[in-house]
């Protein structure tokens, strides 16, 4: 596991195999189950919702959850205070929905598919901003998860505040949980928390930026692939410290493939499910590039 974890002058994690493809296969109605052979290390295009349910019980050793936030952006285009310039905000269609109360009933269903699906020690990582991420611990609670811990992501690079009426959002927060109060055993590696955390006992706020650089996807325009594509970094953090290698871990809204991307870099197996076919057909096409990891300020 040492070698996995350095990563070299170039910024790639040393010493692994980074030219493995990655199956993906489309979800379809007809389609009842699942064995976790036809899905090891693949993207299925699909419905989490529908998907889950076809997937055996007690699989998982890991889950990580990005999901939509509901950021509730306005319709109207926003301009920077100083420079007039407009800002490139979550407006995406897979980030709407008609009201908190529907947005709750998304994230319950999800979180008690995701839990029939995970080990009896398995463990779950949820991230997200001010803007859900507390319903979403409600809900874990109320679902019965226990809460473990809460990761503060402060970002060194955050979009600045735009209208100066509050204060710049630079943090989103990870809550970690394992499925019930009773769960034993779960992977708690804590040489590498206390490495990421700040400070000498590594506290539980990790500081680096967003998703830049080299690491970001483009198309040939020059755009974003996807709005929200997490650091590899972020990945790594999470894959190293909950997990051992040769880890079954899962992501249910995998956008352009961060997760499996980073879980193949070391050495960890996956499955991963996102809705929407262009994101998917990036993340195929992502597995054939070498990984590369931005810099970050503790390294
Ligand atoms: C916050 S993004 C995840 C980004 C990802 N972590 C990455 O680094 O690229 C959430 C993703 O969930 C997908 N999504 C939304 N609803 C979904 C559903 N019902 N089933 C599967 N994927 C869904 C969206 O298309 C979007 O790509």
């Amino acid at each position: 596991m040492e070698k996995v974890a350095r990563v070299n002058d170039t910024g790639a994690i040393a010493g692994l195999s980074q030219s493995e493809p990655i199956k993906s296969l489309a979800d379809c109605d007809q389609r009842q189950v699942y064995t976790i052979e036809e899905v090891l290390n693949s993207v299925i295009q699909g419905d989490a919702l529908k998907v889950l349910k076809k997937l055996p019980e007690e699989t998982f050793d890991m889950v990580f959850i990005d999901p939509p936030y509901f950021l509730q952006l306005p319709s109207r285009s926003l301009k920077r205070w100083t420079v007039k310039t407009v800002v490139e905000g979550v407006d995406d269609e897979w980030d709407k929905f008609p009201s908190f109360e529907a947005y709750d009933r998304f994230i319950g269903e999800l979180l008690t598919q995701v839990k029939r699906v995970m080990k009896p020690n398995a463990t779950i990582w949820v991230i997200a901003t001010y803007h859900s991420i507390f319903r979403i611990g409600k809900i874990l609670q109320d679902l019965g998860y226990w809460i473990l811990n809460d990761v503060v992501w402060v970002k060194t690079n955050p979009m600045p505040n735009w209208l100066s009426v509050r204060f710049t959002n630079a943090t989103e927060t990870l809550i970690w949980a394992v499925k019930d109060r009773s769960a034993k055993g779960y992977v708690f590696n804590k040489e590498q928390a206390r490495q990421f955390g700040i400070g000498k006992v590594g506290a539980n706020v990790w500081m680096l930026p967003v998703c830049n650089g080299g690491e970001r996807l483009r198309d040939e325009m020059g755009r974003k692939v996807h709005s929200t594509q997490k650091p590899v970094e972020l990945l790594k953090r999470v894959i190293l410290t909950s997990t051992h290698e040769g880890a079954l871990i899962l992501d249910p809204f995998a956008g352009v493939g961060t997760t499996g991307y980073v879980a193949r870099a070391l050495n960890r197996n996956f499955v991963m499910i996102e809705i929407n076919p262009r994101y998917v057909e990036w993340t195929v096409k992502r597995f054939g590039q070498s990984l590369v990891i931005g810099a970050t300020e503790s390294e």
